[in-house]
């Protein structure tokens, strides 16, 4: 499925999409470009999810692993700044995967036989400056038929 926005609020209204066909647990890989709207779309899925955040805690994980209170619960991973494996082993991230929740991953394509394998892929290019094409489960092998809609 394929939606084209013009701002970032048609993006976040995107990810409110994307939330409703979220059962956790489930990952959700988030692909693009620097500034293609990864946290935008983020945003908007955490947001239509009801979540909200918790207290914050000082840790040094605590601006790569945003967590989210609610049903589900939900987190949201940033994982620009890291480069290796090991740096990825310090966040303790098997204590999510046995999680019932919804976690939303930027950056984590780099670090792909890390991660769950069942996942859906979100995929962001942009088109002119406000401009987005956001793909969705883009590993459809099967020659589904896409769709391509605009909101
Ligand atoms: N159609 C659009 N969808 C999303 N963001 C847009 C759109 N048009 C303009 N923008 C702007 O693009 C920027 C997207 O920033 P955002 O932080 O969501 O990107 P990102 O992919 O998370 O970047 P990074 O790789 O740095 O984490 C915002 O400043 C937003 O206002
Ligand atoms: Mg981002």
């Amino acid at each position: 499925m394929t939606y084209r926005t013009r701002s970032a609020a048609e993006t976040a209204e995107v990810g409110a999409r994307i939330a409703a066909m979220l059962s956790p647990p489930a990952v959700v890989m988030l692909i693009g470009d620097l500034g293609s709207g990864k946290t935008t779309l983020a945003k908007g899925i955490v947001q239509a999810l009801g979540a909200a955040p918790p207290e914050e805690v000082l840790s040094p994980t605590f601006s790569l692993v945003h967590e989210y209170e609610g049903e589900p619960k939900v987190y949201h991973l940033d994982l620009y700044r890291l480069d290796t494996v090991p740096q990825l082993e310090t966040l303790g991230l098997e204590d999510i995967w046995e999680q019932r929740a919804i976690v939303l991953i930027e950056w984590g394509e780099r670090f792909d036989s890390e991660l769950p394998g069942v996942r859906l892929e979100v995929r962001l290019d942009y088109d002119g400056d406000h401009g987005r094409v956001i793909e969705i489960g883009t590993d459809d092998a099967g020659g589904q038929q896409r769709s391509s809609q605009s909101i």
